[in-house]
């Protein structure tokens, strides 16, 4: 049982770099935590794989995770999270904390019901995420431009900042006014992003929203 006195182990997971993110800000917002951040140097970028091949990099890491001590998992990767999450649940015993792209956030804010999603292609061509957009943005349009390296150019740093400033720039012109960053890895160009769509849209990203939802898996590990 965890004390009041004693930390809880998180471990974060992600292919690379952008699961730092997530780990950077649960660190920083949230008491009590010792983060334990994985990720899959070997591997990255897991989007353009195919997914039965994410999978079986994906869960010795969990599993180690798990073995190490980790009380909650946060899979800060919408590509791992919205493919794999549920076969992740049926081996894993702690909680599992997902992110995926903010469909829902994204179709209640939007004026102009358009909107953008900017992930990975095998978080676009996921299940959940056809749910997500078939559940909440059915009245909206949605944009989904071609981000299939980006994941690579951050991890590598070799930004083309020219590129990501165009098609910023066309979904924007395109009357979109919400542009989702549903992979983790955008969350290092947020700032980037935001000067690229000149005020012209709200840039959405779940680092606030995860760290709510562990809180309430943490504090729900403190009462049983
Ligand atoms: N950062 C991950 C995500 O949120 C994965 C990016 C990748 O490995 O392609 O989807």
């Amino acid at each position: 049982m965890a004390t009041k006195h004693r930390k809880i182990k998180i471990g974060v997971f992600d292919s690379g770099v952008g699961g730092l993110s997530i780990a950077n800000y649960i660190e920083k917002h949230l008491p009590n935590v010792d983060v334990r951040f994985v990720n899959d140097t070997k591997n990255v970028p897991y989007g353009d794989k195919p997914i039965d091949l994410v999978y079986s990099f994906v869960l010795p890491i969990i599993k180690k995770l798990e073995k190490d001590g980790c009380q909650v998992i946060v899979l800060a990767c919408n590509t791992v999270t919205t493919n794999l999450i549920d076969d992740l649940r049926k081996v894993i015993k702690v909680p599992l904390v997902g992110l995926e792209p903010m469909v829902k956030s994204a179709a209640q804010q939007t004026q102009s019901k358009i909107v953008a999603i900017c992930a990975t292609p095998a978080t676009l061509a996921s299940k959940r995420y056809v749910w997500l957009v078939d559940s909440f943005a059915k009245d909206v349009s949605i944009l989904e431009p071609d981000c299939s390296n980006w994941s690579r150019m951050i991890e590598s740093s070799e930004i083309n900042h020219k590129f990501i400033k165009k098609q910023i720039k066309e979904v924007c012109d395109a009357g979109a006014d919400v542009i989702v960053l549903g992979c983790t890895h955008y969350h290092w160009i947020e700032e980037e992003i935001k000067i690229a769509a000149e005020g012209r849209a709200l840039v959405l990203q779940p680092e606030q929203s995860v760290a709510r939802r562990l809180t309430t898996v943490i504090d729900g590990l403190k009462i049983s």
